[in-house]
């Protein structure tokens, strides 16, 4: 019941964290688990961040007035922690993130932290944590920035205050079915960004408006939902969560970024990793057609890492590709990425902070 909800969230026992010893490691899936220390920094109408602090992981107090909660002013970003075999934690591209926040905030008109402090907030808040961060092989430590409106405004506006909050969470495989392949279906009624619009930013409202397509998508059983363009309703734009590629042959192409695609940095990383392994990759509009003969289609995000699609379903017609298996061109990047990421491979890309 809703009474059974509010009791949940409201209860004392959910700033309680569990011993990092008592999780199963090997079952974690991708699911908030409470950890120590959380990163708080403010900014008011001066523009500049400063006192940034770590407190006890828990509920934050906001005005209802509050621009995030009133207006959508707000961005979150997405990286990951992984624990190296020697016990040091490595994190990936952090400052990829502090510039995309940076960008997305000038999109927002929201001041954003620095490269500096964002990346120096993230890594005090993986070692507060540090108990928190799986073991090698067995997930990540998911790390969540966040950049909001805090202050109080009722008229459409910039809020007057801003917060920069970074919690995190250990995580596993995002989809349920695991490393397994997942199975899509083209969205053909509802669109998640337009020319002009913010798709091309990670913003809060970008997520909120998927989850309709997504929840009727998994009601009749598809693991998620792959968005067309607004404008034709014919070129591939990204899944909810994730961008999307297909491999033909010895090319892999891609959405280009356009304005109503998330800038991945798995999706920057992998066209990297792919072009340094000797495939062409093609950042252009590929057609909706196109998945029809592909030999393979994969996600790439940081939550999803490099996920195999396993069919796509357009218009009621199923193509299934990799014979229920991980396609062999998903299995080799997704090994490549992963192995750079845990630092179990030579990071000739400078990738990697310690
Ligand atoms: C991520 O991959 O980190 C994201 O931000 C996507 C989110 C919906 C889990």
């Amino acid at each position: 019941s809703n009474g059974a909800v509010c009791r949940a969230v409201t209860s004392p026992t959910y700033l309680e964290t569990t011993e990092a010893t008592e999780i199963d490691w090997d079952n974690i899936g991708f699911g908030l688990v409470p950890t120590d220390y959380m990163y708080d920094m403010k900014c008011s109408s001066d523009g500049i961040f400063a006192n940034g602090e770590l407190k006890k992981f828990g509920p934050i107090e906001l005005n209802p007035s509050a621009g995030v909660l009133n207006y959508g002013q707000g961005l979150f970003e997405g990286l990951k922690a992984y624990r190296k075999e020697d016990g040091s934690i490595l994190l990936f591209r952090p400052e990829e993130n502090a510039k995309r926040m940076i960008d997305g905030a000038s999109r927002m008109c929201m001041p954003a932290p620095t490269v500096e402090q964002f990346v120096d907030a993230v890594k005090m808040t993986v070692l507060a944590n540090n108990r928190w961060v799986p073991p090698t092989g067995k997930g990540s430590l998911y790390v969540r920035p966040l950049l909001m409106g805090s202050g109080a405004v009722l008229g459409l506006a910039p809020a007057p205050e801003y917060t920069f909050l970074i919690f995190v969470s250990p995580v596993g495989n995002y989809f349920k079915e695991g490393l397994a392949p997942i199975n899509l279906i083209v969205e053909d009624e509802y669109h998640r960004a337009t020319p002009g619009g913010t798709g091309g930013v990670k913003t809060i409202g970008n997520y909120a408006s998927v989850l309709k397509a997504q929840k009727i998508a998994k009601e009749k059983g598809y693991s998620d939902v792959l968005y067309l363009d607004a404008v034709h309703n014919k070129y591939l734009e990204e899944v909810s969560s994730c961008n999307i590629f297909v491999v033909k042959g010895n090319v892999i192409s891609t959405p280009e970024i356009k304005g109503t695609i998330l800038p991945g940095i798995t999706r920057k990383s992998i066209i990297d990793v792919a072009r340094s392994q000797g495939f062409q990759v093609e950042e252009r509009a590929v057609p909706v057609e196109e998945l029809l003969d592909a030999d393979e289609v994969f996600c790439t995000g940081t939550a999803v890492v490099v996920s195999p699609v396993g069919s796509i379903t357009y218009l009621g017609k199923r193509v299934e590709y990799g014979n229920r298996g991980v396609g062999v061109v998903s299995q080799q990047l997704y090994s490549a990425l992963t192995s750079l990421q845990m630092g179990l491979a030579e990071d000739h890309m400078g990738w990697t902070v310690q």
